[in-house]
């Protein structure tokens, strides 16, 4: 018997000692599995006389009881502890304030660059760029507007001062000197789009002094009118995101294409409202046409072996089109409210893949 109360005491206090819900399992195979020491009592049962059995089964009985009820209150007060614990450290903090809206926003001049961009990366163009303080003969002459020309009455340049050599810098007018650099720069075949700002002395609700364009410009030995109208027919159908805008192409004049056209889209103003689609009636997007040979010469570039097409476009005005965008003066304002509502969320970059505009 003193056996028995030994054994109890040191199994209770070895139950109550179990330092995890492993310890404790081991010790309950120990004391009470097939081998376990209290089994290994019970087997000597058998072999007792009657009397001395009955006494000593309850007992091994109660002792079994005993280890087997304190393993599962051990057992229990174990897994509650692991359970608080798994709590404690899951804890979320539900009074936080929810993560605040990214800051800032993409003006809608970038984000539409960022969509021209990509429609016309995925066409194989690249990007080129140029100075806003141009000369001369890159903003007018090479481009066969000269001295004399009305187009430059046109333009309304922003001069410099006149230098001692008698000529005068001037902020580009236009994109197109890029054409003249690239050309003057690289040999053919060359395919660029060139988004930049640009200068007119203008103001009024259509006209800032400062607004953007793209320009595109394609020379190979063989790029012609069809080829221009089949990308910018793609390109108007991608960017304004309507499969089947109608278009049409207006004869016009450029000074540095020939022939010249100029693109229109097919909108309706049902209701005041302006929708690009289908419709009754025209807007102006573009100017284009093919580059005339004599721009070629003036870049050092064989017209007789060497031809392509060019077109340039204001980015105010499609993206005015696009995201509905009633005054033009307003892009420039540097109005938070205004950028706040049409401005883009950052990291949404607009591709052909993952989508143009959000
Ligand atoms: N540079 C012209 C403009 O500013 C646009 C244009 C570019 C037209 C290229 C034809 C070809 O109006």
């Amino acid at each position: 018997m003193t056996d028995l109360n030994q054994l109890r005491t040191e199994l209770l206090a070895a139950v109550e000692g179990a330092s995890g819900l492993d310890a404790l399992e081991a010790l309950r195979v120990s004391a009470l599995g097939k081998k376990g020491r209290v089994t290994e009592l019970m087997k000597g049962l058998g072999a007792m006389g009657a009397e001395e059995r009955r006494a000593a089964g309850q007992a091994m009985n109660a002792l079994r009881d005993a280890v087997a009820g304190a393993i599962d209150a051990r057992k229990a007060s174990l897994e509650g502890a692991a359970l608080d614990a798994k709590l404690a450290a899951e804890r979320i903090d539900v009074t936080l304030p929810p993560r605040p809206e990214a800051e800032g926003r993409i003006h809608p001049i970038s984000q539409t660059i960022d969509e021209v961009v990509a429609i016309f990366g995925e066409m194989g163009f690249s990007i080129a760029e140029g100075p806003d303080i141009e000369d001369d003969f890159h903003n007018f002459t090479a481009l066969n507007i000269p001295p004399e020309h009305p187009a430059r009455q046109m333009h309304d340049t922003f001069y410099f001062p006149e230098k001692p050599d008698g000529g005068r810098l001037l902020l580009r007018t236009h994109t197109s000197p890029v054409q003249v650099r690239t050309m003057e720069g690289v040999k053919p075949p060359i395919r660029i789009i060139v988004p930049g700002r640009t200068f007119r002395s203008d103001s009024d609700m259509t006209h800032t002094p400062m607004f953007h364009q793209v320009e595109g410009l394609v020379i190979d030995e063989h790029s012609h009118m069809g080829h221009l109208k089949g990308c910018l027919i793609e390109f108007c159908r991608t960017y304004f995101e309507v499969p089947d805008v109608p278009v049409r192409f207006r004869a016009s004049h450029f000074p540095f294409t020939e022939p010249s056209a100029e693109m229109d889209i097919g909108c309706s103003r049902a209701g005041g409202e302006l929708k690009i689609g289908a419709g009754d009636d025209w807007l102006e997007i573009l100017g284009c046409g093919m580059v005339h040979p004599r721009v070629l010469q003036n870049c050092g570039i064989d017209p007789d072996k060497y031809q392509g097409f060019a077109f340039g476009m204001g980015i105010e005005r499609i993206a005015m089109l696009k995201y509905g965008i009633p005054d033009l003066r307003t892009f420039f304002d540097a109005d938070l409210r205004w950028l706040r509502h049409y401005g883009f969320v950052p990291l949404e970059t607009p591709s052909l893949v993952g989508g143009l505009s959000p």
